[in-house]
């Protein structure tokens, strides 16, 4: 071998490594999650982090403003419907995804949660100039009846959503009444599709 393959044997060595080292950083990222389950990984992890934005406004924790109010739905908004659903081809539920077999079998419910995040998306970002109101604490006492009544509990109508079905049958009611209302059927219909279609598990 003379200097010049020396030289380039190793450049090509490093060349190497660089490529390995730059896949196996993409590899370990999120905890081995590639392709479209990291994709939909990151589109989720978008979303909490409008959840979380908007949260801190409703509990007066930050100060209110229609705008980001507005942008945070049009966020949630550009996720939902088909934009989440895309996400979710057949046999992508595999390790390291979360997400349950049941999303397949039971693919029009999974679509039509996906749905009303689109819906309740559109209702906030038309209510986000209402006034929170009196009306805001008697949604919050409400939702507290709702989930400590008996009555309730267990009911078929409830799932799948009775209260969200009435509210799917009008949901333009909601364009009316204070941006609180909107938000709570958006967090509820997080929690209604993490409930059947992803592995439970400790929060992150
Ligand atoms: C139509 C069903 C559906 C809706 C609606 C939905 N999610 Fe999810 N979410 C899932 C599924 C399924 C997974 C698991 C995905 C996977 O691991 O492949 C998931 C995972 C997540 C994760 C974990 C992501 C990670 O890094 O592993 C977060 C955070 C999350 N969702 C937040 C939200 C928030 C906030 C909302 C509401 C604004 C929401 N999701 C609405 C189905 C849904």
């Amino acid at each position: 071998m003379n200097r010049k393959n020396i030289y380039i044997g190793a450049m090509v060595t490093s060349l190497l490594a660089a490529l390995f080292m730059g896949t196996s950083t993409m590899v370990f990222a999120h905890g081995g999650a590639k392709g479209i389950v990291k994709e939909r990984m990151e589109m989720m992890k978008s979303l909490a982090d409008s959840m979380k934005l908007l949260k801190g406004m409703m509990q007066n924790k930050a100060t209110y403003d229609a705008n980001k109010v507005r942008a945070a739905a049009k966020v949630i908004k550009s996720h939902a419907s088909e934009k989440l659903t895309k996400l979710f081809p057949k046999g992508s539920g595999h390790k390291p995804s979360e997400a349950l077999p049941a999303i397949w079998t039971d693919w029009d419910k999974f679509k039509e949660l996906a749905d009303q995040l689109s819906t309740y998306a559109d209702t906030l970002e038309a209510a986000a100039g209402n006034a929170s109101g009196p009306g805001q604490g008697g949604m919050m006492k409400g939702g507290g009846m709702m989930k400590g009544n008996p009555m309730m509990q267990g009911n078929p109508m409830m799932q799948g959503g009775g209260m969200m079905g009435g509210a799917m049958k009008n949901p333009g009611a909601l364009k009316s009444m204070p941006p609180m209302a909107s938000f709570m059927k958006i967090s509820q219909t997080c929690s209604s599709c993490h409930t059947d279609f992803r592995l439970k598990k400790k929060e992150k």
